[in-house]
């Protein structure tokens, strides 16, 4: 019996779905751990790893990898709360959202948090603010943008020519340009590149790396000493959604990184990481129960609670995100008979909101369950990306005798803050 398999029956005994809470995710919290030891065991000690807090800001996950010893990667004022408060150190932070306020610099700057610059603008901000922060100990540096293409997932490709990340170093006269800016602010001391995620080859991904490499080297040449001394090389390592099997391997990846990009084996650059899918993905799943079955046009449906609120990226673009499930029977055996070509379908009104489309599945009844694998990130605990809210106000504009008013009706809020407050 499958690790799943146990929890799921573990948690039928314990009658944790019931008619209130239709939907579970389940994280392997030790499994999170034994991620972490593949990570470290394939590269070597001057590695620094971080997680990519977007791919699942669940308080315990934090605090289960904060306690492996790893840093996080944040991309939102929200992340950086939510890090802070799982015990990450604040020196093995680093702030990456493209769209930071001048507050988030300021924060950045005076709380010494390291953080990638995502454009000139940006950059002419911290030239001038860094001088209200001497003392200031955060890494600074550009993020670039090799423009090496995509991969097969168009929406999650980083780095293609028109890529809205990061300082495109292939357009005319870019390179020479961020070559100056290294050389005229001696605070600019490490540089990053994010050129994958889910759909890219890794040869792929260790071009951009090699081309990141290239820049570096160059700009410590022209300064004829080491100004850059990290390397921030990013995350994107996809992630299998065909079977458990896990593949490709980190280690799979250290040897082309090794193979394609042996400067980083070196030791002459602290490099850091910022995997997110392949260290939470295949340690979480999702457990709902069948609601309503019915057959349309030849096809067996069956209703299920798990669908676009939690499934975003499966709901809207089901082509690059499908994802594999099993039937159970309410006691939790795995149901094997009598395979039918069935939609599984989520709760949301709208027409694609479909777990899986036209999969063959043994027949699904009412009040059996569903299991949705490698759900651990970027799936329950990414409901639209809540933790990046509480910035989200809605005014309501009415005219009246007065003229017209504009009012705050509602400033966006987790549900758990909603409940709180109603009550
Ligand atoms: C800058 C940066 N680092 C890390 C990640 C994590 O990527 P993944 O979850 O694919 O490893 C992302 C994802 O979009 C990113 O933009």
């Amino acid at each position: 019996m499958t690790r799943e398999h146990q929890i799921l029956q573990h948690a039928i005994q314990d009658r944790l779905l019931t008619d209130d809470t239709t939907v579970i995710g389940f994280m392997d919290l030790d499994g999170l751990g034994r991620s972490i030891d593949d990570l470290n065991a394939a590269f070597p000690d001057h590695f620094q790893h971080t997680f990519a807090v977007k791919a699942n800001s669940l308080r315990h996950v934090l605090m289960t990898l904060s306690h492996c010893g790893i840093g996080a990667e944040v991309a939102s004022p929200g992340e950086l709360t939510m890090a802070q408060s799982a015990g990450f150190d604040t020196a093995k932070i680093i702030f990456d959202s493209p769209a930071k306020t001048m507050d988030d610099l300021r924060q950045c700057l005076k709380h010494s948090i390291a953080f990638n610059l995502d454009n000139e603008q940006e950059f002419e901000r911290v030239a001038t603010l860094i001088k209200e922060y001497p003392n200031t100990n955060a890494i600074i540096g550009f993020r670039i943008n090799p423009q090496i293409g995509s991969g097969a997932i168009s929406s999650t490709s980083t780095a293609t020519n028109t890529s809205k990340f990061g300082y495109p170093i292939g357009d005319a006269g870019n390179r020479e340009r961020l070559i100056s800016h290294y050389l005229d602010h001696p605070w600019l001391t490490s540089i990053h590149t994010h050129a994958g995620s889910q759909g890219c080859p890794l040869e792929l991904m260790a071009q951009g790396i090699g081309e990141l490499v290239k820049l570096a080297e160059e700009i410590n040449a022209r300064r004829g000493a080491q100004q850059i001394t990290r390397l921030d090389i990013g995350g994107g390592l996809p992630v299998n959604f065909a079977s458990p099997e896990v593949k490709p391997t980190f280690q799979d990846y250290a040897d082309i990184l090794r193979a394609d990009v042996p400067v980083l084996f070196t030791g002459k650059y602290t490099v850091k990481t910022e995997f997110g899918r392949a260290i939470a993905a295949k340690n979480g799943f999702m457990v709902t129960r069948v609601e309503y079955t019915k057959q349309a046009g030849g096809r067996h449906i069956a209703t299920t609670h798990a669908g676009a609120q939690i499934m975003t990226r499966t709901a809207f673009l089901p082509a690059a995100w499908p994802i594999r499930v099993q039937g159970f029977t309410p006691d939790g055996q795995l149901k094997t008979a009598d395979p039918v070509q069935t939609d599984v379908a989520g709760p949301c009104c709208f027409a694609a909101d479909l777990v899986a489309k036209d999969v063959s599945l043994p027949r699904l009844d009412p009040n059996d369950y569903v299991a949705i694998y490698d759900t651990g990130a970027y799936y329950f605990s990414n409901h639209f990306d809540y933790n990046s809210l509480p910035r989200i106000a809605v005014y309501g504009v009415s005219t009246g005798s007065d003229g017209m008013s504009i009012d705050l009706i509602r400033r966006a809020e987790t549900l758990s803050e909603v409940v709180s407050n109603m009550s």
